[in-house]
Parts: C-alpha cells; sequence; structure tokens
C-alpha cells in the first residue's frame, strides 16, 4: 500500500514552493497525500523563524503530535525549513520524537533522510546551506531544475505556480534572521528559470509569481561573460505561450532601477504591483535596522516608481515597535504611510530574532501593548488610504484572474449566486458573482463597490441578477503565517 504523507505549511511564499517540491519529490517515491496528520506515515512540518509567533504555532503542533508518535513509532515526524536549519537542538530537545530535522539547503534530500529515519531509527539532520556556488547548485540540480517534480495539488490554485529565481539574502538587515536560515544569496540560470516557467506553462499555469528575499537583486553572471539583471529574465521568460500574468516579490528599495521599472511599463504580462518594504518611515530606525537607505530616498524612489509606471500599485511592509523606536519615530512611519498611498501594507510587531544583530545589539525595549496599539494605528492609517485607493476603481473596468470562490462562499455565507474570487492586474483582490466555469479565466469586469480589501466587480459582459451578500474581510492579510495544510486529497 502506498505511503501517506501529510504536510503543513507555515510562513512565506518560499515555503509554499518548497512544500510543493517536497510533495513532488515524495510523490515520486510512491507517496500519497492524507488530509489529516493521524491517517499519515510521513508528517511534515515545513517551517518559519520570521517571527516568534510562527515559531510557537509548530511547536505546539510538534506538541499536539507528541502522545501519537509515542503509539506509533514506526512512523516518521519530520521538521523543515526555517526552524530546522536555525534551531535544530532546541527542537530535538523540546520534541525529541521528531526524526528528520531538514534545513532549507537540504530538502532535495528529504526522500533520502525519511529511508534513514525509518531504517535506523535514528534522528536524521540535513543543515548544510552550501556556502559555495558549486554545493547550492548541486542542490538545484537535485531537487528542482531540468526535470522539476513539481506538484500541481500543491499550488495556490491550478493555473497559479511559484518559481525561485533566487535563494537566499545578503542584506543582513539587523532584525531579520532570514540571511541565517536560508543562506548567501544566489542567482539561479536564466535558462534553468525559463525551463521551468515553460514547464509550468505546459502544466496549465497561466500566472507566475518569480520569488526572491530581494528578487529585484536578482543577478547572473553568464558563461559568455553577460550580466542577466531582472529586467532581462522578465524579457526572457515573457513570451511563454501560456503564461498570461507574470508578478515578482519581494522587491529591496535600493535595487529598483529605471531598467526593472520600464520593463515593468512595457511587458504586457508584468502585472503592475510592485510590493516594496520600506519597514520605518524614521531615518534613525533604518540605520538600526541597517536598511541601507533613508525615507527620503525611499520616497523619491516611490515617486520614480509611479512616473515610470503609470497606474502601478504599490504595497509595503513595516514593523512597529523595533528596538528604541520612540513615539516621534513612530509618528514618522505614520506620516509615511499616510503620504504614500500604499494599495495595501503588511505591519508587524517587531519579534526580537535570537541570532540577530538587533538581538545582540539592541534592547527589545517597547513593551507589547504599545507595540500593539502602534500596529493597529498605523493599519487604521492604511486602511484609510485603502478604501480611497479601492474607492478610486468604482466604475472603472478591471481584468480579473479568476481564482475561485469568494471566502464568504466557502463558508457558506454568501447568498444568491455563486460568489467568485480573483485578482487584477494591479493585485487587488476582486468579489463578484459568476459561473463556475470563469475560475481559470482571465474576465473583464466593471468595479461597482469598494471596501479597503476588496472591490466587488460586475462582469462585464453578462448582468448579474438576484441578491448579493458583501464579505467581510479579514482585519489584514497576512500572507506569512497562516498555516496551510495539505490542499487537496490524493489522486
Ligand atoms: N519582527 C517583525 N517583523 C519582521 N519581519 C522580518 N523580520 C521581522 C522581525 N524580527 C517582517 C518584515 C519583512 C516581512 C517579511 O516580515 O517587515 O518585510
Ligand atoms: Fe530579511 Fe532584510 Fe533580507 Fe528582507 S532584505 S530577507 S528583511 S535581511
Amino acid at each position: 500500500m502506498a505511503k501517506k504523507l501529510f504536510i503543513e505549511t507555515v510562513g512565506c511564499q518560499m515555503n509554499v514552493l518548497d512544500s510543493e517540491l517536497v510533495v513532488g519529490a515524495l510523490r515520486r517515491q510512491g507517496y500519497q497525500l492524507a488530509m489529516d496528520a493521524a491517517e499519515a506515515d510521513v508528517i511534515l512540518f515545513n517551517t518559519c523563524s520570521v517571527r516568534e509567533h510562527a515559531e510557537e504555532k509548530i511547536y505546539s503542533s510538534l506538541g499536539r503530535l507528541r502522545k501519537h508518535m509515542e503509539e506509533h513509532p514506526e512512523k516518521v515526524l519530520g521538521v523543515l525549513g526555517c526552524m530546522a536549519q536555525k534551531d535544530q537542538e532546541i527542537i530535538l530537545k523540546r520534541a525529541p520524537y521528531v526524526d528528520v530535522v531538514c534545513g532549507t539547503g537540504q530538502l532535495g534530500r528529504i526522500a533520502e533522510l525519511i529511508e534513514n529515519a525509518r531504517t535506523t531509527g535514528r534522528p536524521q539532520l540535513a543543515l548544510s546551506l552550501g556556502r559555495t556556488d558549486a554545493s547550492r547548485l548541486e542542490v538545484e540540480r537535485s531537487f528542482e531544475s531540468y526535470d522539476p517534480a513539481r506538484e500541481p495539488s500543491m499550488r495556490p490554485t491550478a493555473f497559479q505556480a511559484f518559481v525561485r529565481i533566487m535563494f537566499g539574502c545578503d542584506k543582513f538587515c539587523t532584525y531579520c534572521v532570514v540571511p541565517s536560515t536560508r543562506g548567501p544569496e544566489q542567482s539561479r540560470p536564466p535558462e534553468h528559470i525559463l525551463a521551468e516557467v515553460q514547464g509550468l506553462a505546459r502544466q496549465g499555469a497561466k500566472e507566475i509569481t518569480l520569488l526572491g528575499q530581494t528578487v529585484n537583486s536578482y543577478k547572473f553572471k553568464n558563461n559568455d561573460g553577460r550580466t542577466t539583471t531582472l529586467a532581462g529574465l522578465l524579457l526572457l521568460i515573457h513570451d511563454t505561450d501560456g503564461i498570461e500574468r507574470i508578478k515578482f516579490v519581494t522587491n529591496y528599495p535600493k535595487d529598483m532601477t529605471d531598467e526593472l521599472l520600464q520593463a515593468v511599463r512595457d511587458l504586457p504580462k508584468i502585472c503592475k504591483y510592485l510590493h516594496v518594504p520600506v519597514q520605518s518611515g524614521c531615518d534613525e530606525v533604518l540605520k538600526r535596522m541597517k536598511r541601507n537607505y533613508t525615507v527620503n530616498y525611499y520616497r523619491e524612489m516611490l515617486q520614480r516608481c509611479r512616473e515610470i509606471v503609470p497606474g502601478a500599485a504599490i504595497s509595503s511592509d513595516f514593523i512597529v515597535g523595533f528596538c528604541g523606536e520612540s513615539e516621534q519615530a513612530f509618528q514618522k512611519s505614520c506620516d509615511l504611510i499616510s503620504e504614500s498611498k500604499f494599495k495595501n501594507s503588511f505591519i508587524f510587531k517587531y519579534s526580537a530574532r535570537p541570532g540577530t544583530k538587533a538581538d545582540d545589539l539592541y534592547p527589545d525595549d517597547i513593551d507589547e501593548e504599545t507595540k500593539k496599539r502602534r500596529n493597529n494605528d498605523l493599519l487604521a492609517l492604511q486602511n484609510a488610504n485603502s478604501l480611497l485607493d479601492h474607492r478610486a476603481k468604482i466604475g472603472q473596468t478591471v481584468d480579473v484572474l479568476v481564482e475561485g470562490p469568494s471566502k464568504a462562499a466557502l463558508k457558506g455565507k454568501a447568498v444568491g449566486p455563486l460568489q467568485l474570487t480573483g485578482r487584477t492586474m494591479t493585485d487587488h483582490i476582486a468579489v463578484f458573482d459568476g459561473n463556475e466555469r470563469l475560475i481559470g479565466n482571465s474576465v473583464r469586469m466593471v468595479v461597482e463597490e469598494a471596501t479597503a480589501f476588496t472591490l466587488f466587480c460586475r462582469v462585464a459582459t453578462e448582468v448579474t441578477t438576484g441578491a448579493r451578500e458583501i464579505a467581510v474581510p479579514a482585519s489584514q492579510d497576512t500572507p506569512w503565517e497562516e498555516p496551510r495544510r495539505t490542499p487537496l486529497p490524493l489522486l
């Protein structure tokens, strides 16, 4: 009988992609996906370390499995990804029944590690980050290029796929664990990326999201001496048959070149959407964060984005309550968010991460209550701007790639015809009534109403009838920490 696999993923899109690749590799070994940890032979957690909260979630999931694992010693329990990379000893101490600890650079070996754990009964650790180009490319070769074992059922939808274009990060912002959990920055060869995009298109992908911690720092030195930048890469993959939309996240403000912005403007399949985290509106805080730019530099960069790509939607990230953030410093973040007209912002309370520069150098001196209040205040300012941004779209025609039933429809709360959701070319969330057959298609719509989170639309070519209920949006989209369980049952 086929072995069953359960995987839960916490964290960013990079982790969602890693989980897809892990499942792809294990499916090749004959595994089937299980919907429930209890019925699986192998239980995996793909983890995130970016904030403490994400880690605690994993420890409580592991705690809940203690009894089950003790009763079923033949089962294999694995912790993968960022926490595995950073905290292998703590994991084995807190959950000694864990069998596999596999870091971000060794996921290509997952099948072998599980097998070794099963045959030896001893915990298997694989944590090398492949710090040289050659070994990192070795990992890439073994895992995902040329013949990537991708797993469509693990994607956000059947027609949306992530493609990693670079590993790691070299920026070393003082608050951030990513450079130590994902290692040094390395760009993948453009021809590998193109081959992967073409393969995904053949599997039915229409929308590709290119992933990198600082995706616009992408740079690959080719054998002939030419350097490919992100702009060049976008041009290379743009005409792939079947691909209708291309996005890229996350951008680093200092690497937002005119060349890139011109590519976004000129290539029709590139979404006019730029996620460029600023983190703070105060120069002293940015300096302590070691972000390498000033608030004015960021402002000018925003202006350049808007001049070169008219109508671009821009979103940002902010951290509140970073070490030493005074009320005045926080106020500067409020000023920046008010003036910047971001489509949306992700706002995070600072979480001190052991091993980072900030944790070594500065006391985490802003209390939780203050962090919470600042988070809410900043969110309220952003929401007011998001509402203006969304309302300005009322009456406009937009192209929506239809993703599936809306949240309200999934919860059975929508009345009337099927309520569907999708995104515009500027990454705005659209909700509308329509027929299921629209899922996976790009559909022209007219924006009729708007909240701070959602555009309510009408399919331009159809007359909508019947009652409609306005879905209650979540207070904030939080793509970084929501756990995702194995999404689809087995074929
Ligand atoms: N505490 C809070 N937020 C953080 N981020 C990164 N590290 C931390 C931390 N230690 C946020 C940043 C980044 C996003 C992915 O997570 O805003 O852009
Ligand atoms: Fe972390 Fe800064 Fe790198 Fe982003 S750019 S992953 S915040 S170190």
